[in-house]
């Protein structure tokens, strides 16, 4: 896990930047359409002191201009508002596509060592979740904080204006407001929590007693009716959370109804109280004040309600910068040199190489040394976990040595750059990845400009042309649509027609330790054949015929080559080697593990016992 950063507004503010331009004129829109309100009942007061009950009786014409004027602000802020929403989302919409996008960009630089373990699942939660969550935060918390703050002083304007002792006294109103605001609100959290809590625990009490093995194990112990007992409490307790919720959450609208309705009684009492102490306050004042009101005591309560956001979107914004900050393990040097593809002989040298998973307390490499020449079959051999797939990782420079060095033709893999390390080396994994898409750009991957013809070439070669052409959409196939299902030997050979079709120098083969049948085992060592020929192959090999053509075979162990040679000189020499060769293929009369049992090298298949019994029973 990556720990969130303290996060400073500033750097928040930085994302805005970019997009000065945009911001300006949001704020433009809520201020001119928080201010155009102030408006409205100063007209609301001349129309009662003028237009209706002024000195000379009904004024007509002025009565119709205002009520037209009154009608145009309505129409003028109502069409601001909707502005100021599609422009603080196309704001918002905006920079978080920018930091979205700049972190999956962060996130392609990274090297493998950041992906392993079981990150994956947070990582995708952060792009997805966090990300929308803060683009929520910004375009709702910030400007709903800048509109209801200016709705408010706009709105303390406007009272002014009109007497500045009926604001004195309806200002007096305010902190008892946001007192009750404050306290329901914090009722209204508790809650919250405490639903979901109840709603949690309910869930895990129904998937664990629900199940086959929970249900059995309550039958069996004669423990259900304790099963009920408890299921029912957690119920009660659910119900009367999620009631209590319910209730906090209305009581809240409520309130703020509540107020509205006894302000204006406030307001009534204090007027009377002023104009017998002389003042001059009106009819139409006293009206105009009360419509105030709405524009006082809502934007208060949203703005308590943002700020409570607000820290956490800033926690949000933490766990995103957090990822930012990492700093990828593997870049390419400024002065990576270029290879050019048709010139690399393909000499792989191993120097003394030692290496250690990050947070691995014991090396996974420990001195290894060995080269390959170019053109040559190098197979690695060795017990599960001794360190095989590191080698060939550290090949395609997934990750760096920690002492020694890897060379290709001579350079260090530090000094080439990224792109003619990718065009030397190809990689045949052991778990063959298809992405979604046509067949044809799962092989094309690599190379972009290959024709059909190229790719039916590679794919013909890997022996996958025929089983391609046996689905109706033939190479325009999509992967995972339509039922469109590869076996492990079918994604094997689309994989080795992808580097078929890229045609590298070097090529780093982990051969898959899961069986295949006859069939596609033999189809597999054909498309190898065509693989490995005329490259420098370096292939941690489980197949017998790999290890038989290979040129060395080198056994490794707990990260260090303990024996080389042929596969002769090896089973001579009668070491490492002989065991394990005695152990994995029978001394020879095993050729390969399939599904249900071994195929000898003579072609016939010896079952497993279990596959035995099977067979029995379903001749019987
Ligand atoms: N991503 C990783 N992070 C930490 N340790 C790892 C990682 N990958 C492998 N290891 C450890 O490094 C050691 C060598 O692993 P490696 O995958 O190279 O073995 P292998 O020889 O390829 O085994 P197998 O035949 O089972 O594929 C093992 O102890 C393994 O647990
Ligand atoms: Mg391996």
């Amino acid at each position: 896990m990556v720990e969130a950063n303290e996060v400073s507004w500033k750097r928040i503010a930085a994302l805005f930047h970019p997009h000065r331009r945009r911001v300006i004129y949001v704020v433009v829109v809520v201020v001119t359409s928080s201010v155009i309100g102030i408006a409205n009942p100063l007209l609301v007061q001349a129309v009662f002191d003028r237009a209706l009950f002024g000195a000379d009786g009904v004024r007509l014409g002025l009565l119709v201009g205002l009520v037209v004027a009154m009608v145009t602000i309505a129409l003028v802020s109502g069409g601001l508002g909707v502005l100021q929403t599609i422009e603080t989302n196309r704001l918002g919409q905006t920079v978080l596509r920018d930091l979205r996008d700049r972190l999956y960009v962060h996130l392609q630089s990274q090297s493998l060592s950041f992906f392993s373990g079981a990150r994956t699942g947070d990582l995708q939660s952060r792009l997805s979740s966090d990300v929308s969550n803060a683009q929520n935060a910004v375009t709702t918390t910030l400007s709903s904080i800048l509109s209801n703050a200016i709705t408010f002083a706009s709105a303390v304007v406007a009272m002014l204006i009109l007497s500045w002792q009926l604001t004195i006294v309806t200002l007096l109103v305010v902190p008892l407001f946001v007192l009750a605001t404050r306290w329901v609100g914090a009722r209204r959290k508790q809650y919250t929590r405490e639903a979901q809590q109840h709603t949690a625990a309910m869930s895990v009490i129904t998937q664990e007693t629900l199940s086959v093995s929970g249900i059995t194990l309550a039958k069996l112990f004669g423990q259900q009716q304790r099963e009920i007992d408890r299921f029912q409490d957690a119920s009660a307790q659910l119900a009367e959370a999620s009631q209590r919720q319910q209730v906090i959450g209305q009581t809240f609208f409520t309130m703020v109804q509540t107020f509205l309705g006894i302000t204006p009684v406030v307001v009534y009492l204090a007027a009377g109280f002023a104009i017998d102490g002389g003042a001059d306050i009106s009819a139409g004042t006293v009206v105009a004040f009360t419509t105030l009101q709405s524009r006082l005591f809502f934007p208060v309560a949203r703005m308590l309600e943002t700020i409570v956001e607000l820290s956490s979107a800033k926690a949000l914004f933490g766990r995103i910068f957090a990822y930012l900050d990492v700093e990828p393990e593997i870049v390419e040097e400024r002065s990576a040199i270029e290879l050019d593809r048709r010139t690399i002989t393909g000499v792989v040298a191993f120097e003394n190489v030692r290496f250690a998973y990050p947070e691995a307390d014991v090396a996974a490499l420990d001195g290894i040394d060995f080269t390959a020449e170019p053109g040559q079959l190098i197979a690695l051999v060795g017990p599960s976990g001794a360190g095989k797939s590191t080698v060939l990782q550290l090949v395609a420079r997934l990750y760096d040595p920690r002492e020694g060095s890897v060379t290709i033709d001579g350079h260090d893999l530090r000094d080439l750059s990224f792109s003619s390390l990718a065009n030397s080396v190809g990689f045949v994994t052991q778990e063959s990845y298809l992405f979604a898409g046509s067949l044809r750009a799962n092989i094309a991957y690599g190379r972009s400009d290959a024709t059909i013809d190229d790719i039916v070439e590679a794919a013909r070669r890997a022996a996958i042309h025929d089983r391609i052409l046996e689905f109706v959409d033939g190479y325009d196939t999509v992967v995972g649509e339509r039922g469109t299902r590869l076996s492990g030997g079918e994604r094997q050979r689309i994989a080795i027609a992808r580097v078929l079709l890229a045609d590298p120098r070097v090529l780093v083969l982990d051969e898959a330790t899961s069986a295949l049948d006859t069939t596609s085992e033999r189809r597999i060592q054909r498309a190898l054949g065509e693989l490995v020929s005329g490259r420098t192959t370096l292939a941690v090999a489980h197949r017998l015929s790999t290890i038989q053509a290979a040129d060395t075979i080198h056994v490794v162990d707990r990260g260090q080559i303990v024996e080389s040679g042929s596969h002769a000189e090896l089973l001579a020499l009668g070491g490492a080697y002989r065991a394990l060769y005695d152990e994995q293929f029978d001394g020879g009369r095993v050729e390969t593990r399939c599904s249900d049992g071994v195929v000898r090298s003579d072609g016939t298949v010896e079952y497993d016992h279990a596959e035995q019994r099977r067979l029995v029973r379903a001749a019987r």
